[in-house]
């Protein structure tokens, strides 16, 4: 029986360049999905698989990461004192997320390096790593399945989504053979390759759980890409020690460190909310109504498919 994970490492060090000018002083993992910060879903989606030791990789320009998940005294004396108890509530439940640390990464050479930063503190045991800018959708049993993945084969667990050819060089993308339906055995990795090279249209997600061999592979490894130590090339120096298996995702995600997916992850994120949904529905209806008439050519009404307003229901409330 492989050994009972209860670490993860979140990596946040990155530039955010993708997200620049909004990430030039500020992480683009506190960038808010609605009204909470993207790496607020991915610590919640950790603690909620049972994984309550969180090492967070920060860099410089990150303090506000550390601020977040920490006590707010000011804030919460405020709160208190203005009787806005659900406010103060829901201040301080961030602070009580599980056990977090927090390692700076020094130079952000890359996501390899970032994760090999977390050897000590793992300590020899099999871990988690989630990407604070894959976002999963609320309610997703993603990493639970992972963890039970790991659970029965004890071999790394790589999440897997098949995208299209254009996107592939976007994402680390894997030769694959099939064990069952959702599970893959990886057999090559390239790291954003140029679509006819993709050894396949399976690309590399923001989640993964990994046996300490992954430390070996980390120190033996050259800088790859853009010179950084990639966790991709890693990956396949691992699966020439032991296997590595791919669980395909059947679950939404979205990479909000790139700015469309961002958008689409906040309008859908506010849809789906009960304080959020109708006004933002009457936007939507309201936004698709005026493109209509900009663009008669085009079916936007019909392609959003949105539900027409009752009589008098187009001002938008808070
Ligand atoms: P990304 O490549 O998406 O992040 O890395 P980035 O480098 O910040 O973004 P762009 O491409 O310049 O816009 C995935 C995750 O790994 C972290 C990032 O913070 C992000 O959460 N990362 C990346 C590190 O912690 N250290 C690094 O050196 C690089």
């Amino acid at each position: 029986m492989p050994a009972k994970i209860n670490k993860v490492v979140i990596p946040a060090a990155g530039l955010g360049t993708r997200f620049l000018p909004a990430t030039k002083a500020q992480p683009k993992e506190m960038l808010p999905l609605v009204d909470k910060p993207a790496i607020q879903y991915v610590v919640e989606e950790a603690v909620g698989a049972g994984l309550t030791d969180i090492l967070i990789i920060t860099g410089r320009g990150k303090r506000t990461i550390e601020d977040h998940f920490d006590r707010s005294f000011e804030l919460e004396y405020y709160l208190e004192r203005s009787g806005k108890i659900e406010d103060l509530e829901e201040v301080r439940s961030i602070a009580q997320l599980g056990e977090i640390h927090y390692l700076r990464q020094g130079e952000p050479l890359g996501l390899g390096h970032a994760v090999l930063a977390a050897k000590r503190h793992v300590n020899s045991k099999p871990f988690a790593v989630m990407l604070a800018d894959d976002i999963m959708d609320e309610g997703s049993k993603t990493l639970n399945e992972m963890l039970t993945v790991f659970g029965k084969y004890g071999r790394s667990v790589v999440a897997l989504m098949e995208v299209s050819e254009n996107e592939i060089s976007s994402y680390g993308a894997v030769g694959v053979s099939p064990i069952s339906k959702n599970l893959f055995s990886i057999r090559s990795v390239v790291e954003k390759p140029l679509p006819n090279e993709a050894p396949s249209c399976f690309a590399i997600m923001g989640r993964y759980i990994f046996t300490p061999e992954i430390f070996d592979a980390l120190e033996k490894i050259t800088p790859g890409r853009n010179g950084e130590i990639q966790l991709t090339d890693a990956i396949g120096s691992l699966i020439e020690q032991q296997e590595v298996i791919g669980y395909v995702l059947n679950t939404k995600r979205y990479d909000v460190g790139n700015k469309s997916d961002y958008l689409r992850a906040t309008i859908e994120i506010a849809l789906k909310r009960e304080d959020l949904g109708d006004s933002m529905r009457t936007v939507l209806r309201q936004l698709a109504q005026e493109q209509a008439l900009l663009n008669p050519q085009s079916n936007d009404l019909n392609v959003l498919n949105l539900p027409q307003s009752a009589p008098g229901s187009d001002r938008v409330n808070d």
